[in-house]
């Protein structure tokens, strides 16, 4: 099939500061949630590279941007690091400022539409140690740091995203305790996420006030990005099956796109929750904060699906409901490398649910991508690495894209995560993502890959008027 890229169609590159920006001392930045695990044990980190690093993208942000203008992509999502804008006293840090005014303005140089996150995994340490998104203040705090964003960049970003994933610390950090402080409690999970989707609609109510005081673009645009992969279970499932199912969509994606759309949490999970005694805790007046959760748009992450069947057991190991186990689906084509499926029919299927359960809210992948590891083994006689395993992927999730929109879904755009090789939290450079490889020994060299030369003609195509 041959692909061709829509007019107007956003072709970019996903990244985040944490992973990218290295220079953890750097403009007075703070210590983040990361840099404290990696201090406490360096050895949780693949080849013991911990947070500090990045991609050197504080150092080589117009190297990179001028990169990607050259391979045609035309937007670029990072994120501002909370460490880096704010000080301790919730005051923003001129230092840190200045950094990212000269991102935005090099981006702006090179016609390059950037896509700003406010936070993506990365909690500032101290805020961390007085309990994290356990504890209100943090929820608090985090708008005071939306609020001091968009009043400082309002002119410069159109493109703004409160959360990247807030699925993921509830469930790393909270219930499958694979990251640090290694935690396996349900509720204490569901509490969490019940303050980042707080957290997400106090951010969103700043937007619209520095909107309606003049500090923003009249055209800017809110969004929040997460994995919404919808669910699927065995081919003759079980009632039980099915209930599986209703819970893993319910908390995973119906809880935000529910709040994005219309300014709730879906009703049946909290029931289910209650029925658990594992509900988090609600109090007088959040019913208005998540009414301001509703956006202009969302953004759409996708590796692999969600498969689940009904649980063994009912209950964890602190007496709280586990909802799913995992279902290996028998025809399952796996990315042996980060152990994901790859399965693209996967972004059709959203696509289609969008259309039919959330017509009116248009969308972008925001990040789809193939990590893999020791690309070494794959560079020619000229050094380049041949990542035909990378263009088959994106042209194979491209044509599912394309085929969405041409059944109407409202797919506005395709970020490729990790355009530049980056740093992946406790695989650290383990899986490469790139569509350019940096070179660890070598200064953090970047070069291109074979699947740049192939994503640069794709979208040149596109530009040139090309069908
Ligand atoms: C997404 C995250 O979930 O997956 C990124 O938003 C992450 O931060 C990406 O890097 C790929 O996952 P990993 O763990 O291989 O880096």
């Amino acid at each position: 099939m041959q692909l061709s890229i829509p007019k107007g169609f956003f072709m970019g590159a996903a990244m985040s500061g944490p992973q990218t920006e290295g220079a953890y001392k750097k403009d007075h930045r703070l210590e983040s949630f990361w840099d404290t695990w990696s201090d406490l044990s360096i050895s949780d980190f693949y080849n013991k590279v911990g947070s500090y690093v990045g991609n050197n993208f504080y150092e080589k942000y117009e190297e990179d941007i001028k990169l990607f203008k050259s391979l045609h992509l035309d937007s670029f999502r990072t994120s501002i690091q909370w460490t880096r804008l704010m000080d301790q006293n919730q005051k923003l840090n001129p230092e840190g400022a200045a950094f990212y005014h000269k991102v935005c303005a090099c981006a702006k140089d090179n016609g390059i539409e950037l896509f700003m996150n406010l936070y993506h995994f990365d909690m500032p340490a101290y805020l961390y140690a007085r309990g994290g998104w356990e504890n209100r203040e943090v929820v608090e705090a985090y708008a005071t740091y939306a609020r001091t964003a968009f009043r400082e960049f309002g002119k410069e970003i159109r493109y703004w995203f409160t959360f990247n994933e807030p699925i993921v610390e509830p469930d790393q950090e909270y219930r499958s305790g694979n990251w640090y402080p290694f935690i396996k409690d349900e509720r204490r999970g569901l509490q969490v996420q019940y303050h980042i989707a707080l957290a997400h609609s106090l951010a969103v109510r700043e937007f619209h006030k520095a909107k309606e005081e003049g500090y923003l673009l009249d055209d800017a645009q809110i969004g929040l990005i997460n994995a919404f992969a919808p669910p699927y279970t065995k081919e003759n499932p079980t009632p039980e099956d099915l209930e599986a199912l209703r819970m893993t969509d319910g908390i995973h994606n119906r809880w935000w796109l529910d709040l994005c759309t219309s300014g709730t949490l879906p009703k049946d999970v909290f029931d289910t929750l209650k029925e658990y005694h594992a509900a988090p805790e609600v109090r007088p007046g959040d019913e208005e904060i998540l009414k301001c959760g509703r956006v202009d748009w969302l953004g759409f992450n996708y590796y692999q699906p969600t498969r689940v069947q009904a649980p063994k057991e009912k209950l964890d190991e602190s007496g709280y409901p586990r909802f799913a186990d995992p279902y290996i689906w028998p025809e399952r084509r796996m990315n042996v490398y980060r152990g994901w499926e790859i399965y693209p029919k996967g972004i059709y299927d959203f696509g289609m649910k969008m259309k039919r359960e959330y017509p009116e809210m248009k969308f972008f992948i925001s990040e789809n991508g193939m990590g893999v590891e020791h690309e070494d083994r794959f560079r020619n006689e000229d050094g380049e690495i041949q990542d035909d395993y990378r263009i088959e992927f994106v042209r194979d999730h491209l044509e599912w894209v394309f085929k969405a929109i041409e059944e109407g879904a409202q797919c506005v755009g395709y970020h490729y995560w990790g355009v530049i090789d980056n740093w992946s939290w406790s695989n650290a450079f383990k899986n490469r993502y790139g569509f350019i490889e940096v070179d660890l020994m070598n200064n953090y060299e970047r070069r291109l890959k074979k699947s740049a030369r192939w994503i640069k003609d794709l979208i040149e195509q596109r530009d040139n008027g090309e069908d």
